[in-house]
């Protein structure tokens, strides 16, 4: 697949007028990080992600044709305000949120040649997540990614309405779907492509993963061991401020930053050494590689120009906890971060009795009002409402 194929062919009909669609789509923790990228979103290095179950987002796309001729016509100053010519609205927990309108506006520009049908309607765009907007965990993965899925949605529609249409063909690779969601919910947000499908995905080209791509996410093909099998991931959070410092920021510091190229060098041998792992369920080799990562992000980070701390005391003292709790008991349990001062704890399913135990009576004295998540691997993206 190339950028190309994402292109429609024909033009669409438009014979729609109105409809809607909801996708509930799921946030995901990278294993190996996706930490740098290139133009148009696409990634200085491979990675590989949990998609979650528990933490996601609900979002509902409504749609109805756009009739240019009762638009108000623009004065000057309002045709530059207003240069992108897109005509949405956007609601978090049923609250409108101008705020978010520049994000998504971007996002609609970015994907306008790949879905050219969104400058023809006016949409609303109603999203909820199930877990608190000022939690500290980004709403970006699963909120870019459930948007992507109800406009392929609304694609898929158009073109299936057209019966003159030779694109009906391309919705019949089943594949295309979710590829293409894929394709569009990365140009929101690089980390929102691996959302779509679970339940271990790679995005990224990597030569021995094949049918890996830049472009989109796939899903992990070889075997998994059933130690991760419904693995958990309790998410401890320990800060539900807002990052002083964007990923957007943090991945473009990548340009220039003296461990670069080692870094994405060691992403790829990361992600090699992750197979035999996978494979033969080897819980100790899973935890060395990690922790790793997460501690190689965070050095990536205070090893920019400007240089930046996302940790806190908290996310310190959670780490040293849990070492001292995996000498002392044997238990795998382990720790991973995005880019925030949260914890994700991650364990196998069989040790969870224990392990939670374990969370707490120690670690959560260090989370913020004593807040965390259980959460574990999940499935992917699904479908709420056909179009009505
Ligand atoms: C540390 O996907 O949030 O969580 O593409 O700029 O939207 P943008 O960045 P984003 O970066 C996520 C970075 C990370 C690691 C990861 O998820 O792989």
């Amino acid at each position: 697949m190339t950028e190309l194929d994402f292109i429609p062919k024909n033009n669409y009909r438009l014979s729609i007028e109105n409809g809607s669609f909801t996708w509930q789509s799921p946030s995901n923790i990278a294993l190996v990080k996706y930490w740098g990228k290139k133009d148009n979103q696409i990634p200085a290095n491979p990675s590989i992600s949990f998609t979650l179950d528990a933490c996601k987002t609900t979002t509902e796309l409504k749609f109805k044709k756009r009739d240019l001729s009762t638009e108000p016509v623009l004065s000057a100053v309002e045709v530059l305000k207003v240069t992108s010519g897109f005509s949405f609205d956007i609601y978090l927990d049923g609250e409108k949120k101008d705020d978010f309108k520049p994000k998504i506006e971007n996002f609609f520009k970015r994907i306008e040649k790949y879905v050219p049908f969104i400058k023809e309607y006016h949409f609303v765009i109603e999203t909820k997540n199930t877990f608190p907007h000022s939690s500290g965990i980004a709403s970006s993965a699963s909120g870019m990614s459930a948007l992507a899925l109800c406009l392929m949605s609304v694609e898929k529609l158009l073109i299936e309405s057209d019966v003159s249409s030779s694109a009906v063909e391309t919705f019949q690779n089943k594949d295309y779907f979710k590829q293409k969601a894929s394709f569009l919910a990365r140009l929101g947000s690089g980390s929102a492509c691996r959302s779509i499908q679970g339940d271990l995905i790679v995005w990224g080209k990597h030569k021995e993963i094949e049918g890996s791509s830049n472009l989109f996410g796939v899903k992990y093909p070889f075997h998994v061991h059933e130690n991760f099998k419904n693995y958990h991931d309790t998410i401890l959070l320990v800060d539900k401020g807002e990052k002083q410092v964007s990923s957007t920021v943090g991945h473009n510091l990548m340009h220039n930053h003296p461990f670069a190229e080692q870094r994405f060098a060691q992403a790829h041998n990361n992600l090699s050494k992750l197979i035999p792992v996978f494979k033969e369920g080897n819980l100790k080799s899973f935890i060395e590689i990690i922790e790793s990562e997460a501690l190689t992000l965070h050095a990536m980070m205070m090893a920019s120009m400007p240089y930046f701390i996302l940790m806190k005391p908290n996310t310190l003292e959670i780490i040293n906890k849990i070492w001292t709790f995996r000498k002392e008991t044997n238990h795998n349990v382990c720790f991973t971060l995005d880019a925030g001062a949260n914890v994700h704890v991650l364990y196998p399913k069989r040790e969870a009795e224990q392990v939670i135990k374990f969370i707490q009576n120690e670690l959560v004295a260090h989370c913020q009002n004593g807040h965390y998540i259980c959460d574990r691997i999940g499935f992917g993206a699904r479908q709420l409402t056909m179009n009505s």
